[in-house]
């Protein structure tokens, strides 16, 4: 397991993009639109900034910024045994939104695990083909 990115809501994904790019200096790795979602992953070299903007009102993210306004949304940590991650999250007892995983952004088998089973945080688990 080790850091994958964090996800920050915002409701203004090209200024964002282009603030951080300038900022951080670092290039766009992958952009797409998925479940009425604009992603883009900005390339730290060692991890990601995963930045969404909600195309429609009716997902997670439209509801996030509506309660809490644009910032770090989750927090998502790759692993080559995905199942086996959410097997041991299982056995600990921790609350999972997703019992198996499902397709996520860039083509990724996703899963979120509760933030009330997490001190807080909403933790994306990632599958990712090597650590
Ligand atoms: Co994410």
């Amino acid at each position: 397991m080790r850091f994958d990115h964090a996800g920050v809501a915002t409701a203004d994904l090209d200024s964002l993009l282009e603030f951080y790019t300038e900022l951080l200096d670092v290039t766009v790795a992958h952009e797409e639109t998925i479940d009425g979602l604009r992603v883009a992953f900005l390339d730290l070299g060692n991890g990601y900034v995963e930045l969404l903007e909600p195309v429609g009102e009716d997902n997670a993210i439209a509801s996030y910024l509506d309660r809490n306004g644009p910032g770090i949304h989750h927090l998502a940590m790759g692993t080559v045994d995905l199942a086996g991650a959410l097997d041991r999250a299982r056995e600990m007892g921790v609350e999972l939104i997703d019992e198996e995983p499902r397709e996520g952004a860039w083509g990724h088998d996703v899963a979120f695990l509760h933030p009330k089973s997490t001190g807080g945080v909403l933790v994306e688990f990632v599958g990712r083909s090597r650590e």
